[in-house]
Formats: structure tokens, sequence, C-alpha cells
């Protein structure tokens, strides 16, 4: 008897039986840049259909999301001011606070995650306090609770810390539970790489580091042991989703979280891989669709429960019309 694994292949109505995995619009997550000012709505070169509004201009893309489903967003700020130690994420009226009480306000359906980092807000792009050209850690750390708690005093559903540093979800959670928001989960960026894939993303969001780079927090994208390190860490700290970053290059990361801790699994699909999908299809060499989705169903195979994508509103458009 010869083993025919093409039975189960040979139509649309049996390979759908069979599905392992299937990309869901409750999956996804919408990456959001508000910038300080008015009448902004400008276009990201290097990330086609992706721009930056200001709080004024909001209410379009707002109610896009709703109408595609899209019940998440993870938002980024820019503000109009910078110095040393980022002290505006803290700022009860700046721009990301002003943006929580906005969408919660007029779109109280939205589940609203805050990417707390400090990289759009230093002078120097740095994810921290420099202290002898480096990053301090402990130093870093208390501003870290401060900019969490005001995230969650603007009413913030989940915060997602994304610098990298020691001991960043044990302070957060100890800054939330402290202060009556013991209620607010934390996504951590667990295992985030210092990787070249960040590229657009830092021109969106005004946050390349002006001396040096990433790698003295950022981890190393050749090692695999590490990452189980990171997010053992995290878990320990009590971190209630723990994410890899990037996704597409590091889908046995994802793997690993999967098998290894039982907490939900986040990937980010980051802007460079949103950017090559797109330059290649402007050039007419790939056809965008399928390539997105192919690349977006190799995560959830991989493991992940959650994908935070550039390609959110593609992907529903996608899931509605099939
Ligand atoms: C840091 C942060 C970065 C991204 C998300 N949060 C950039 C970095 O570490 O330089 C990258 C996201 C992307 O490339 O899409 N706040």
């Amino acid at each position: 008897m010869m083993n025919r694994t093409r039975r189960l292949r040979k139509t649309e109505n049996i390979r759908r039986l069979v599905r392992e995995n299937r990309l869901h619009i409750d999956d996804l997550i919408y990456p959001l840049f508000i910038e300080e000012g008015q009448g902004i709505e400008t276009e990201i070169e290097s990330m086609p259909g992706i721009k930056r509004f200001s709080l004024d201009t909001i209410s379009k893309e707002l109610d896009e999301i709703c109408e595609l489903g899209i019940s998440a967003v993870l938002l980024f700020g820019i503000p109009a001011s910078k110095d040393e130690i980022g002290s505006e994420t803290w700022n009860e009226q700046g721009i990301i606070q002003r943006t929580i009480r906005y969408i919660k306000k007029h779109y109280p359906g939205i589940y609203v995650i805050t990417d707390v980092c400090f990289c759009e807000y230093t002078s120097h792009g740095h994810c921290g306090i420099i202290h002898d050209n480096d990053v301090d850690n402990d130093a870093t750390l208390a501003n870290l609770a401060k900019q969490v708690v005001s995230h969650a005093r603007a009413g913030a559903d989940m915060v997602a810390p994304s610098g990298m540093m020691d001991g960043m979800i044990a302070t957060i959670r100890q800054a939330l539970d402290e202060t009556g928001y013991y209620k607010i989960p934390v996504m951590s960026y667990a295992v985030k790489y210092a990787s070249a894939f960040y590229g657009p993303f830092r021109d969106a969001a005004d946050s390349t580091p002006s001396f040096g780079d990433r790698r003295t927090y950022q981890m190393d994208p050749a090692n695999r042991d590490e990452a189980l390190r990171e997010a053992t860490f995290d878990d320990q700290e009590g971190a209630d989703i723990l994410m890899v970053k990037p996704a597409l290059s590091y889908l046995d990361i994802i793997r690993d979280l999967k098998n290894n801790f039982d907490r939900p699994v986040a990937c980010y699909n980051v802007s460079g891989e949103y950017a090559m999908v797109k330059a290649a299809s402007a050039k007419g060499w790939i056809d965008e669709e399928k390539v997105m989705m192919e690349s977006l169903l190799s995560m959830k195979r991989a493991g992940a429960d959650l994908i935070i994508t550039y390609f959110a509103k593609d992907v529903a458009r996608c899931l509605l019309k099939n």
C-alpha cells in the first residue's frame, strides 16, 4: 500500500476541513503613529499605506479600523519636544496620554495598548537614560514606572514595554499594582533582537539613535538559548503576554516560546518586513496579498497567538472578501 497524502488535498473543501491554522481578525493588533501638532496626515515613505496622524485627523483612521473589525491598536507617540531623559513620556498632557483619552472616549470598543519606551522621546534616541555612553538600566527603570502609571491613569487597557531593560517587567508590574492598576496586563517585548528590520519604523517614529546602536540592550540575532532566558525572566516577573520581535526571521523563537511557556505568545511583524513586501509588490515582482497572507500565516503556524502588523487593515479586507 502506498501512503497517499494527496487524498486530503484533492479539493478546496477537504483542504479547508484539514487546515491546521487560520488567520483571524481577532489575532491582529494595528500600530498607530500619533504626532503632536495639527492637521498632520503624513505618509511614511518607506511604509506605503501607513501614516502619521495628529489627534485632530486620527478619527478617519479609527473609523476605518472599526469598520474593518480590528479591535486592538498599539500606540506610538511622536512628541513635539524631546529631552535627555524622555520626560514627555509621563506628561499627563503628553501626546500618548491625550490620544488614549480620546480613543477611550470616542471609540470605547477599541482595545488600547501602549508601547512603553523612551526612544521617540529622548534627544539622543536611545531607550533610556544615558550614563557613560550607555543606557543606564536601573535609572531607566524608575522612569519606566512613571511612564506606565501615566498611561494607566489616562485609560490604557494594556502596556507593552519595548526597551529591553533588565527587570522592567517586575518594575512595571509593581508600579501598576501599587497604584491600583492591578487589572492592567503587561505584554512584554520579551525577546527583541537588535534588528536591521526596524529601519523604516525609525523614520516613522523619528527614533534613530544619534550615536551607537541598540546592541547593549537588544538581543544578538545569533542567539536562541538566550531568548528562553529572557522569556523566563519576564514570565517569572509576571508578564501576561510574551512577544518576539521581529517575526519573520525569528519563527523558531516564536515556536520555542510557544512550547516552553504557558502564556499567550505575540509577535511583531515589523516595519522592514512590511516594507519588503510592499516594495516587491510595487515592482510587480510578487503577489502582495498572497505573500502577505502566507507570511502572516507562517507566524501563526510557528505559534503566535497575536500578531502586531501594519498589514492589519489589508488582512481584514482580504478576510472579509474570502
Ligand atoms: C522601540 C520600538 C521599535 C520598534 C517598536 N518599538 C524600534 C527600535 O527598537 O528601534 C520597531 C517596530 C518596527 O520596526 O515596526 N520603541
